[in-house]
């Protein structure tokens, strides 16, 4: 309450600021993210480095060409996603985590800003980009979450491919839950990152949407789930606020309802500044600080309860951006207005995203 209470006293505070002349907002906006975690610098190669950054900016071309040409936001979701589950190098789709049993169970949720329509699966091991099941559960089905046995037979009655379960299978991930159940470690000592994947959209047409896709941690038991495929959690997209996906240890993302939370924060701040605007004459909309604040209070909310990791977000105003509490989140935005970055590290982000907002 009293961080919702701190977000609605910024957007009273600026008021000086809303009278600053602002550049036309982007007409489009995208941002990606493949995992966050403990990142060191110098403990990655260059090699590794310049591969990261390869896929990375593959998936953001890939969105954003669908977005450059007029595109649907659920659509450069589904675009900068798929590229992410086909590489070994992130977490999720080929290169998922093992489960303490040694197999690859893959969530993913996508969202809809239009009408908030979402689609979700859990647990499942045989279909290459649970994305796209996400996606044909929001749009053939009249259920939002369908989870194991029950969502493959459900991708097998709409037509999906039988994917082996040894393509999902890298000897990196392999190696990694040896190492766990040897060394008595936990996922975190393992994993070093969250390498969940996720991407939001803003198009041309103002509709926004969110997608986000993972194997979870290393040695998962029990049937965990962790936030990525929970709509609310790790992904939310409301065209009156913002479009969010999360990547980081899920049991905390899921307490604190990160994506909604982030949202409706969101969501309260303009309706509070559509009121202002309309009785004062001045423009009603979000600036990239306020955007910013309020990520980052909500993130500053998981890590208060010992969580980590991080969001990315997109806002009607076309501001695309970040928010992380861990030392790297694999990262990267495009706008229409020419911003095209990928980033690793903390810090590395060459231009605001909308610099004028
Ligand atoms: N954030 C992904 C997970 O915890 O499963």
């Amino acid at each position: 309450m009293k961080n919702l209470i701190a977000a609605l006293a910024l957007t009273l505070m600026p008021a000086a600021a809303l009278a600053e002349e602002a550049a036309p907002p982007p007409k489009w906006s995208l941002a990606i993210h493949g995992g966050a975690g403990t990142l060191d610098p110098k403990a990655m190669t260059p090699e590794r480095r310049a591969a990261y950054e390869a896929a990375l900016q593959q998936a953001l071309d890939a969105g954003a060409k669908v977005l450059a040409e007029g595109g649907s936001a659920m659509d450069a979701v589904k675009a900068a996603i798929i590229p992410m589950e086909d590489s070994p190098l992130f977490n999720a789709g080929k290169g998922a985590v093992f489960t303490w049993e040694g197999t690859n169970e893959l969530d993913a949720s996508i969202m809809d800003g239009r009408d908030r329509s979402a689609g979700a699966v859990a647990g499942v091991k045989t279909v290459k980009n649970p994305i796209l099941l996400a996606d044909t559960v929001r749009t053939q089905s009249e259920h939002v979450f369908l989870m194991g046995a029950g969502a493959e037979a459900f991708a097998a009655e709409k037509g999906f491919a039988v994917t082996p379960p040894e393509y999902f299978a890298t000897p990196a991930r392999r190696e990694a839950l040896e190492r766990l159940k040897a060394e008595k470690l936990s996922a975190l000592d393992v994993d070093h990152k969250f390498g969940t994947v996720g991407a939001v959209a803003l198009d041309q047409n103002g509709n926004m949407a969110a997608g986000t896709s993972t194997g979870g941690m290393t040695g998962k038991r029990w049937g965990r789930v962790g936030d990525a495929p929970v709509i609310g959690a790790g992904t939310y997209a409301d065209n009156r606020a913002c479009a969010v996906s999360a990547t980081g240890w899920g049991e905390y993302f899921l307490r604190v309802g990160v994506a909604h939370e982030i949202c409706a924060r969101l969501r309260a701040a303009n309706e509070l500044k559509t009121v202002m605007a309309d009785a004062d004459d001045i423009d009603a909309s979000v600036l990239t600080e306020e955007a910013q604040y309020i990520a980052d209070a909500v993130m500053a909310d998981v890590k208060g309860l010992g969580g980590d990791g991080g969001v990315i977000l997109v806002t009607p105003e076309g501001h695309a951006i970040f928010s992380f509490n861990t030392t790297g989140m694999y990262r990267g935005r495009a706008t229409s207005a020419g911003v095209r970055e990928v980033a690793i590290f903390g810090g590395e982000e060459k231009a605001s995203a909308t610099p004028d907002h």
